[in-house]
């Protein structure tokens, strides 16, 4: 097993979710300590203490992704443990209710907007200034394909998710220079909660709903957390040294090809 990521300290934000955890397992075991962050507090605790008891060692630190002083809390609690934060992986998301733009509740984009795009900002917000102080640095920001293509229903969502492109390249263009590192992942439809949440919005029939949205892919399946933590590893690793700004897609092939053997 490579150990491209010893010695390293990294935060990922929506560790207690699917994506998230799954990115914290390939982390930890490839050498990183981890300041495991989300906002339910009970999954977080077994989650943390499910990589502790493998001997890795992780910090469960609750708090809500979309709060300011939250936010700090978790970078400078990153600091204090660790001493620098070398990888950060931006990723707590909610999928918000589905409805048309047109009859899409105000409260509900706002809050989907708050925790997937300002909370976003934030982590950018609050880690970066210690990335630049130290001269290095390599942040991982979970967009979506739904930053490329309008998903019917899923106005708030979207926004956001072209917003966190936006946010990705900016920041990749001023601390580049920095020795810090930006970029992002665009999943498919990967099985968490989450992405079940969505389809029980649009579907009586959910494990169907599922193997009809994996037929986008040319893989022509859904995809699995663990296929993006691969990749989130990766970029946040070395080896991806020369990885700025950019956007990468993990959905099989959805997004690259229009299929017309379906
Ligand atoms: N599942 C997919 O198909 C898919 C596709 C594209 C992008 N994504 C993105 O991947 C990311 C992870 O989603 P997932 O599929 O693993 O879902 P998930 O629901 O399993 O995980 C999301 C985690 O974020 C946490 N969270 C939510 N709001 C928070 C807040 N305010 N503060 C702190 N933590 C908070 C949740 O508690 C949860 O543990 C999200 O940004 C999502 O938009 C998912």
């Amino acid at each position: 097993m490579t150990q491209r990521h010893t010695n390293k300290s990294i935060i990922v934000t929506g560790a207690a979710g699917a994506i998230g955890f799954a990115t914290c397992e390939v982390l930890a075991r490839e050498g990183a300590e981890l300041l495991m962050v989300d906002i339910a507090a009970d999954r977080l605790a077994a989650r943390a203490a499910e990589l502790s008891a493998k001997g890795h060692r992780v910090i469960a630190h609750v708090a809500d992704c979309a709060d300011e002083a939250a936010v700090e809390g978790y970078a400078t609690a990153a600091m204090q443990a660790f001493g620098k934060i070398d990888g950060f992986f931006n990723n707590a998301g909610i999928e918000g209710d589905l409805a048309p733009t047109h009859e899409y509740d105000i409260d509900m984009f706002d809050r989907v907007i708050r925790v997937n795009l300002r909370g976003m900002f934030l982590g950018l917000r609050f880690v970066l200034p210690h990335m630049v102080a130290a001269g290095k640095g390599a942040v991982v920001n979970t967009a979506s394909i739904g930053s490329e293509r309008g998903l019917a229903g899923a106005c708030a969502y979207n926004a956001a998710k072209h917003g966190a492109v936006g946010l990705t390249r900016t920041a990749a263009s001023e601390v580049a220079q920095k020795g810090v590192r930006v970029n992002c992942v665009m999943p498919g439809v990967i099985e968490t909660p989450l992405l079940v949440g969505m389809l029980e919005q649009m579907f009586d029939d959910v494990a169907a709903g599922m193997k009809k949205l994996g037929e986008v892919a040319t893989l022509n399946r859904v995809g699995q957390p663990r296929e993006v933590g691969d990749v989130v590893s990766f970029l946040l690793s070395d080896e991806a040294s020369y990885v700025n700004g950019a956007k990468w897609e993990i959905d099989g092939g959805a997004l690259a090809t229009i299929r017309n053997d379906i």
